[in-house]
């Protein structure tokens, strides 16, 4: 498993927006100030005050200290702001009310690296989260057997990984952070875990995959196409792909306030029929909570056909 360099800036920058996510006002606030781009305004801040109310003193050599000092601070703000606006552009877009067709990598990357440490409780105790147990639930219902193999798309840190394991020959898991896979990989349950997109790795996937999952995945790509198109490749004959996706309003995709995609109904119909697989089962359910609210959304098993003989 590699873990590629992350540059730090952006890692706590858009961490912080993990801890916007999860944590409470006072939390937040804590945890904004002790970010390092934080700690640096403050000290530009206080630097600048003590300038403005500097006795002048004879021959002003105080002038000198003004004439480096504004020039620096504004181009450190002007850093500063740029990488803010960069780490944060997803959540920017989606306030915004603008449709980027997916979260960047490195948003997501940075976002789930920071989470890793604490995901797992925050997902099962505080947000009771059912996507694992509702894929299983449906993978149950038509599943015989082993699969030869399973791929966990978007796997984190692999609470698939225990229910799935029993149903698989080999077992794969394919994440984007580095964080979330080293604690996949805690659990000595994966046969395999590969640090890479979801879509550049099944267009490369060399073997056939007779089973594919991804829980709670979707809600970070907004346009579905690619991932389906790669995923269909994929498949073996007979091959099951089943995911979940966030409950959306409008007949294809949107990007939630909160920075999560939603997808209706119709445009997941759509892309299986466009990439030739059954919808074998969809099924509403209750994914999880947030703020105490049921977050509701779809639970998909789709299927690629057997060649008739
Ligand atoms: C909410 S977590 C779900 C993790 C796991 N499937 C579960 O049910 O607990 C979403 C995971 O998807 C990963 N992810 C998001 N977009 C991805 C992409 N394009 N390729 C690979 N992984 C991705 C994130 O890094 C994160 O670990």
């Amino acid at each position: 498993m590699r873990r590629p360099d992350q540059p730090a800036p952006q890692k706590r920058l858009v961490g912080a927006a993990a801890a916007r996510e999860k944590a409470g006002p006072v939390r937040r606030v804590a945890a904004a100030l002790a970010e390092p781009g934080y700690i640096l305004l403050l000290l530009i801040a206080i630097g600048s005050l003590v300038l403005l109310f500097l006795p002048s003193m004879p021959g002003n050599p105080e002038m000198l200290l003004h004439i480096v000092w504004w020039p620096t601070a504004a181009l450190v703000l002007l850093w500063r702001l740029a990488h803010f606006l960069f780490d944060n552009r997803h959540y920017i877009n989606a306030r915004l009310g603008l449709r980027p067709p997916k979260a960047p990598a490195s948003y997501v990357r940075a976002l789930f690296d920071d989470y890793a440490d604490y995901y797992d409780n925050h997902l099962m105790v505080e947000l009771a989260y059912a996507g694992p147990n509702l894929l299983r639930g449906a993978v149950d219902r038509r599943l015989d057997g082993r699969s030869p193999l399973v791929v966990d798309l978007g796997c984190g840190t692999g609470i698939c990984g225990p229910l799935f394991r029993p149903l698989a020959e080999t077992l794969i898991g394919v994440d984007l952070s580095p964080d979330m896979l080293a604690r996949a990989e805690a659990r000595g349950i994966y046969d395999r875990l590969v640090e890479a997109d979801l879509v550049r790795y099944m267009a490369q996937a060399e073997d056939r995959v007779d089973l594919c999952l991804a829980a709670d995945v979707f809600v970070y790509i907004g346009d579905l196409a690619p991932a389906f198109r790669a995923i269909a490749a994929a498949l073996s004959e007979g091959g099951y792909f089943a995911f979940t996706t966030e409950a959306g309003a409008g007949r294809d995709w949107t990007l939630q306030r909160s920075g999560r995609y939603a997808h209706g109904r119709d445009y997941i119909l759509g892309l299986a029929r466009q990439c030739g697989l059954i919808v074998v089962s969809v099924e509403a359910a209750t994914l999880r909570t947030q703020r105490g609210e049921p977050v509701t959304g779809d639970v998909w098993l789709l299927q690629r056909p057997t060649v008739p003989a």
